[in-house]
């Protein structure tokens, strides 16, 4: 992979908000001011106009070529250049492993949607964790959370617990981060690494949506194995910012997640002050309509594995820390097959989202917005009317186009939080969806 210069998106998404770079993990090299960047190494005793170089690292420096993610950022002031953080001191809803503060349960649980503040609650403060698994201190599982907001940010966060795949539902993000701008949308997903500084923006007002913290293994496209080198996520329809930086002395707080803490300092500055940078780390965004889907043209449901974006692995292959899958519109057309997803128990562990439209396992109950948890082992399929409809169906091709489902599936079992359980918004009578199947009947024996 080499240096991408500036391209227009295809359709015309990126090219309202400023240029972006093609590629997932390319090595890039931007610079918002002409010459800033400096040429043939990357710490020279003079960085252009005086300008501070300093390594983000995403990776251990010793990670194999192949894993190793890394930028320089040559910017107005030190990162370093800051007080003390002290502990945030606000009641938030936002929690991180070992998420023991209620027993883990063996239940089949689904939320309606996270309602919209009613007060001014920002991007920070409106993060409400449903589950996790895993220890960001250990570097293992991942936590998930919603978020529902009504202010734009004034602030910036940074989280040093794990990258965060954001998934917006309602409402686009405006993502200022210290390697850019991006402008995302629902049917977009951001990835933002770990610990890059970045604000929330709320063009459209208030937003909401879904994130993924990954605390493991950086996501990374799949391979592909017989599917070849084409398909799925394709690499250049990943986007990446040009560098841009805000030269501003006003103070600015910096809030910061580490080791499932919030704390805060306040710098003399703005933290995007990153005048240009190169190198394979740094955010991205990509549009999930995009997705190259693959299905049966013969006989049955594939597994789901076959919708995966992204995956971050842990050392046992093929099972990950966390998938990162997609129901995209596709057409269904296998023969004598019961088309929706059957029944299963996974020993894999599933989160699911709806950004809109409808999944084709659910005919009611699961709304955009809305989210369920099917845990290892536990048995889910499709509910009663879908399964009803799917028997009874004539099987002509037939397009499924009115939904974009997701699931963050991972090899731990979740552990909702207390929110989660507690909240009125989950549904005591969720396990009736699977009721009132008629018994099947053998022949006389
Ligand atoms: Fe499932």
């Amino acid at each position: 992979m080499t240096a991408q210069g500036p391209v227009a998106s295809m359709d015309g998404i990126g090219a309202r908000d400023g240029a972006m770079m093609s590629g997932f993990g390319n090595h890039f090299a931007t610079e918002a001011v002409a010459g800033a960047l400096p040429q043939g190494r990357n710490s020279p005793q003079h960085a252009p106009f005086g300008l501070y170089a300093e390594q983000f690292s995403g990776t251990a420096f010793t990670a194999p070529r192949v894993e190793n993610r890394r930028s320089w950022l040559y910017r107005l002031r030190p990162a370093a250049n800051h007080p003390a953080f002290q502990p945030y001191g606000r009641d938030t809803l936002i929690r991180s492993g070992p998420f023991d503060d209620v027993p883990p349960t063996p239940n089949r649980l689904r939320w309606n949607p996270l309602p919209m503040p009613s007060d001014p609650v920002d991007f920070v403060d409106g993060l409400t964790t449903y589950c996790g698994n895993g220890d960001p201190s250990m570097a293992v599982g991942v936590g998930i959370h919603l978020f529902a907001a009504n202010q734009s940010m004034v602030r910036a966060f940074s989280d040093a617990d794990g990258e965060m795949l954001i998934v917006p539902q309602q409402g686009r993000l405006r993502l200022v981060t210290e390697m850019g701008v991006m402008m995302v949308a629902p049917e977009q997903v951001a990835l933002v690494p770990r610990g890059l500084r970045f604000r929330v923006e709320l063009p459209d007002g208030a937003a909401r949506g879904y994130i993924c913290e990954n605390y493991g293994a950086l996501f990374r496209l799949p391979d592909l194995g017989p599917i070849g080198a084409n398909g799925l996520a394709n690499p250049r329809d990943f986007e990446t910012p040009v560098a841009w930086f805000e030269d501003s002395d006003a103070p600015c707080e910096l809030v910061q997640k580490f080791c499932g803490g919030l704390w805060a300092t306040t710098l003399s500055h703005s933290p995007f002050d990153v005048v240009a940078w190169h190198g394979n780390l740094a955010p991205s965004r990509y549009d999930l309509r995009r997705f190259n889907t693959m299905n049966s043209v013969s006989y049955d449901h594939p597994d789901p594995s076959i919708f995966t974006v992204l995956t971050s692995p842990t050392e046992t292959p093929g099972t990950a820390n966390c998938d990162f899958v997609i129901f995209p519109p596709r057409w269904m057309v296998a023969e004598k097959t019961f088309r929706p997803p059957w029944f299963h128990r996974n020993v894999m562990s599933e989160f699911m989202g709806l950004i809109d439209g409808a999944y084709d396992a659910k005919a009611e109950g699961f709304l955009p917005g809305g989210a369920s948890l099917h845990n290892c082992m536990a048995g889910h399929g499709p509910d009663r009317a879908t399964y009803d409809k799917a028997v009874q169906a004539n099987l002509e091709p037939h397009k499924i186009d009115n939904g974009m489902a997701f699931m963050f599936e991972s090899r731990f079992p979740f552990r909702p939080t207390r929110f989660a359980t507690e909240t009125p918004l989950c549904q005591l009578d969720y396990d009736d969806c699977w009721s009132g199947f008629a018994k099947a009947q053998l022949p006389p024996r």
